[in-house]
């Protein structure tokens, strides 16, 4: 009796306090949705501005390597759009090598490169490129982007100018105004509008000036004017760091990219910037220069000290793929043929480019709907995949198909692209 009364009295208690416990978790579930709902609403009318306008983003799904041709979806496409230049990134020796790295180092590095992440791969891997370059040290990055973060931010500071061309690459932007100096945009490849804000900047003598521009525009494909722009730093003793990512691999004598193309040296372009994602087809990133400068870089680049290295396998495959790529010139003669062929091919039909020798072709469209519509033309009527870029890539009204070439692609390939473009362009103008 006295226990049965006491299972009761607990029971009352212990299912009482179960109520109590799922109002509470109710109302923090409640409280939960309606913080999220909060959010969601605060973002969904952005995202349906970015769909009105056809500024909308959305990702593809590859179901196969990078090459010429893709597996799209599982549908077989052609590629024009990757940044693949020398067709490397899925070269048997070089998945060969990335499998022998794996199997000696395993996949991840494990820590950044001042913990224990460094490995003997990264550092064999630094000095070839150094010597590649032409320079005394390189150092790693996990990234392109980060590499540019590290280094902006590192050079220059609050009081200082950071002048760069107005159409560089978005993380050399983010990283001028993540560096806190003040950002002087000069107009596209024109050195008297450089000028023009280094004047402005005379009294500044004792501040740091540094100018940067990409080696190759990444969404152009026109060079900067690497020998004026490096003058006019002298001039006015300001540094000069090239962002070289498509530039490398691709011009200048064995690939040696922008600045060996125009012959300048470490005296004239003292910061030089590559990526290995693309012409090198495998990942990550490096800046090339002077002992002072990597030391710097090691001392203070927060996207440097504060990440994990790269996987020391990939360190391992772009070793062969530099290899492969100082060693023979056919690949990129291969490109420099296609480029003439598609140019030529352009001309004929009364396609207007872009001043471009490089792998990047754009066909300027303007109106970003119209882009999309014959982005989305070419795929589902030819096959071929051609990426439209959009403001805020490139400048309000400049939409574009970003055509890129490959030194995989084939001439009949080339041909296949061209008559893709008379039909669908034909077809738009109607
Ligand atoms: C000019 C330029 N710089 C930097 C980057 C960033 O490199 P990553 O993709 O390795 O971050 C890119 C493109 O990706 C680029 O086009």
């Amino acid at each position: 009796m006295e226990c049965t009364l006491a299972y009761s009295v607990l029971f009352l208690i212990f299912g009482q306090s179960t109520r109590i416990n799922q109002k509470q978790s109710e109302l923090k579930n409640n409280h939960k949705m309606a913080i999220q709902q909060l959010m969601d609403e605060a973002l969904i009318p952005a995202l349906q501005q970015r769909r009105e306008q056809s500024l909308y983003r959305q990702r593809r799904i590859i179901t196969g390597p990078q090459n010429s041709n893709l597996q799209l979806d599982n549908s077989p496409v052609l590629n024009f759009c990757s940044n693949d230049y020398l067709g490397l990134a899925n070269h048997p020796n070089i998945i060969t090598a990335l499998k022998c790295g794996a199997d000696k180092y395993g996949v991840g590095a494990g820590a950044a490169h001042l913990v224990n992440g460094h490995s003997h791969a990264h550092h064999a891997l630094e000095e070839e490129l150094a010597d590649f370059l032409g320079r005394p040290r390189a150092l790693l990055f996990s990234t392109g982007y980060m590499a540019n973060l590290g280094v902006i931010t590192s050079l220059a500071g609050k009081g200082d100018v950071v002048l760069e061309d107005r159409i560089n690459h978005a993380s050399l932007i983010d990283a001028g105004l993540l560096s806190g100096a003040r950002l002087q945009r000069y107009l596209h490849a024109d050195v008297h509008s450089l000028d023009k804000h280094l004047q402005k900047q005379a009294n500044y003598n004792d501040k740091r000036r540094l100018i940067v521009t990409d080696g190759v525009f990444s969404m152009d494909g026109d060079l900067a004017p690497l020998p004026a722009l490096s003058t006019m730093a002298q001039q006015h003793c300001a540094w000069m760091m090239v962002d070289d990512a498509h530039g490398i691999g691709v011009i200048g004598k064995q690939g040696r990219g922008t600045v060996d193309h125009f012959e300048l040296d470490q005296h004239q372009v003292p910061i030089l910037m590559g990526t290995l994602s693309k012409a090198f087809g495998t990942f990550g990133a490096f800046v090339a220069g002077s002992e002072a400068l990597i030391e710097t870089l090691i001392q203070q680049a927060r996207s440097y000290i504060y990440t994990t290295a790269l996987p020391p396998a990939i360190a391992v495959a772009t070793r062969t793929s530099l290899e492969l790529l100082r060693t023979s010139d056919e690949r990129r003669e291969k490109l420099t043929t296609l480029i003439k062929q598609f140019r030529n091919g352009a001309e004929q039909l009364g396609l207007t480019l872009i001043a471009s020798q490089t792998p990047i072709q754009p066909l300027i469209v303007g109106d970003a709907q119209q882009a999309m519509a014959l982005s989305e033309t070419l795929l589902q009527e030819h096959q071929i995949l051609v990426s439209a870029i959009r403001p805020p890539t490139v400048p309000e009204g400049s939409a574009r198909l970003r055509i890129t070439l490959c030194a995989n692609h084939t001439a009949t390939q080339v041909d296949r692209l061209l008559t893709a473009l008379a039909t669908s362009t034909q077809k738009m103008a109607q």
